[in-house]
Order: structure tokens, then sequence, then C-alpha cells
């Protein structure tokens, strides 16, 4: 049996977790800092590395204690080293050397993507899979298709150009008026809307695994907003929030149009790229994998099969992260306490 302790602190989630041989989840403890971050219609870095270091603490101890385990009983700790902000990383990395060199426990620093790719193996517990799958990682400030030949081997086949998946939900969301973050937001108004009043454009790309979601931002800022000034029609962040609605516009259409042309785009060179490289199923992970629309449509796609985590593995949470650094301490790495933190670490084989 091995016990591990994941923490996870590489944006707006303060998490901790105890999971067991990489697949049994004996607390997973979430402090969301979302309502921090609302009235900015983002998340603020400064204010996100306070709130992970006045919650960090209490957040691993309520973790140890729901899982009923004491430091001595833990094999390991892991924890987020990257990509993420780096003043939030610093505080998990630093608790998390604290906590290691204290308990004299091997420390293992675990990428962040890496982490949404295991949440499914939690999930799925102990079913053995069969390489390669085609994973389709998409959350606020990541995209990444990529191709899984074995465990902890990855080959990057594309990714986005501009904004992030869940940027750009989090983007029309602030647009359309909608709280933060904008992704279930957006959702939950698509729910109401019809997904055909609009017709979006498609980005065009080289690159048959790229995505781009800019375009697709702007054309809903024009179907949206009175008059754009310049500002907007270069889709700059200032002028999002300062366009104007116009009032005769459903929100709900304009939800779900903008829902069913970003989820089109990503099912589609998904699907693609599963056949392409004959993948046995597709994965897909990270915030915005919670959408049932692309679930839905990634279902339709293929006829493979398809894999999401549950829900709430699909935000950032330290299950995900003790999961990944299990299978990565069962490959015999160990951290040394000089770890550094990696703000924009890419998802690679190698282990620093
Ligand atoms: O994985 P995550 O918690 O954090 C990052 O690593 O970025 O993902 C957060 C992102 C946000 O952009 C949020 O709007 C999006 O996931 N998201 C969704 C949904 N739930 C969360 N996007 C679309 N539909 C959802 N239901
Ligand atoms: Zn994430």
């Amino acid at each position: 049996m091995t016990t591990i302790l994941g923490i996870e602190t590489s944006c707006d989630e303060t998490s901790a977790a105890v999971v067991v041989d990489g697949v049994s989840i004996k607390s997973n403890v979430i402090a969301s800092q979302v309502d921090l971050h609302a009235r900015y219609g983002g998340v603020f870095p400064e204010i996100a590395s306070r709130a992970h270091a006045e919650q960090i603490g209490a957040v691993v101890k309520q973790a140890m204690d729901e899982a009923e385990v004491t430091y001595d009983q833990l094999d390991a700790i892991a924890v987020t080293r990257g990509p993420g902000l780096v003043g939030s990383l610093l505080v998990g990395v630093n608790y998390a050397k604290g906590a290691a060199l204290a308990s004299k426990k091997p420390l293992i620093g675990v990428n962040h993507l890496e982490g949404h790719i295991y949440s499914l193996w939690v999930s799925e517990s102990r079913r053995e899979i069969e390489f390669p799958i085609v994973v389709l990682i998409v959350s606020g400030g990541h995209t990444e298709l990529i191709l899984m030949t074995g465990h902890s081997q990855y080959e990057r086949l594309g990714g986005t150009l501009d904004d992030a998946a869940g940027e750009a939900f989090d983007k029309v969301g602030r647009l359309l008026g909608l709280p933060f973050p904008g992704g279930p937001n957006i959702e939950r108004a698509a729910a109401g809307g019809n997904p055909a009043a609009y017709d979006f454009p498609r980005a065009r790309l080289e690159e048959p695994y790229d995505f781009s979601f800019s375009g697709l931002k702007t054309a809903v800022m024009r179907a949206a907003t009175v008059a754009p000034s310049a500002a907007v029609r270069r889709g700059e962040a200032a002028g999002e929030r300062h366009a104007q609605l116009r009032s005769d516009v459903s929100i709900a259409d304009l939800a779900a149009s903008f829902q069913r042309a970003a989820v089109t785009a990503l099912v589609e060179k998904t699907a693609k790229a599963a056949e392409m490289f004959h993948a046995t199923e597709v994965f897909i992970a990270g915030g915005v994998s919670a959408n049932q629309t692309l679930r839905q449509a990634m279902r339709s796609a293929t006829e493979l099969p398809v894999r999401y985590p549950p829900l709430i593995l699909c935000t950032d949470n330290a299950a995900m992260i003790a999961a990944a650094g299990y299978r990565r301490f069962q490959d015999g790495q160990r951290d040394s306490f000089s770890m550094d933190v990696r703000p924009t670490w890419p998802l690679t084989n190698k282990t620093s």
C-alpha cells in the first residue's frame, strides 16, 4: 500500500489530498478562492498567493485528519511544481518541502497537466488502459492535445495558439455579463438558448491539431455589443470589460452558439487525432471537461470510448496531483529539497 499526500496551489484552489495506490481517495480538501477573485473577473495573482499562504496549513491538516493518517504512514509528498502562477506555486512547494523535511519523506514535484490526466486514473480504479490514448486537456490556462503512448509518456500533437478554452469561456462570460468563472455560467445560460442562432466562424489553421479561440471571442463581441470601440475590435481585455451589450440580443442564444462553436472545434480535432494515431480511447480532462455539451459532442464524434473525470476532479484538486505523484514515485522519482517552481513547465516525459 502506497500512501501519498498531494498538494495543489497552482492557481486559485488550495487543495490537499491523501490517495492510496494512485486510485483510492482517502480525502480531497479543496478551498476555492472563486469568491475572492469574482469581483476582478479573473484570478488576481497577489491575492491568490496570499490566500494560499493563509489556507494551506489548515487545508493539509484537514486532508490528513479526514484520511486518518499520520505523517509516519505517508510514503511521499507530491506537490504541483508547475505550470501555474509563480507566487501560488511557491506556497505549495515550500509547504511540501517543509512537511517532507520534517517527516523525512520523499518529495515529488508534479506537473499540473499530468495531474489533470491522472484525474482519469483516480476515478477509474485500477482499470488497465491500453495505449495509445488521445488526451484533450482543456482548462483555464491550457488547451493541449496529447498522444499518450504509455504511463508518463507524452507526445504533444497541438494546442491553442492564443486563448485557452477555459479562458475563452471566461472572457465571453464576462462580456455577456455573467459571473466569474464564465465556463459553468455559460453552460447554464446556454441551456435555454439556441446553439444555431449565430453561425460563429471557425478558425482555419495550418496545423491540423492546433486551436484558436480569439477570432470566436471577437465574433461574439461583435454580435453582442454596441458599436465596438477600436480596442474592442482588437479584442483587448480592457475593451471586453467596457463593451456595452446590445439590448436586443439573447444572452442564452449567444452563450449556446458560442459554446457550440468552441466545443465543435475541440471535438473535431480530437476525434481526428484519435483516428489518425489509432487511439484506443479518448480522454478529456481539465476544468472545461466538466462541460456536458463537450462530453456529449465528443461521444458523438467518435466511436471510441470517451472518458472524463467525475465533476469534482475536473477542476483543480490535489487528488489528481497525488495520483500523478504515485506514478512518478513508482518510477523512482525523488526530488531534492532545492527543487524550484516551473511556472511555464510543459508536459514532458522527463522527471525534471
Ligand atoms: O482546471 P481548472 O480548474 O484550472 C486550470 O488549471 O486552469 O479549470 C478552470 C477553467 C475555467 O476557465 C472555467 O471557466 C472552466 O475551467 N470551466 C468550465 C466549466 N467548468 C469549469 N468551462 C466550461 N464549462 C464548464 N462546465
Ligand atoms: Zn488545472
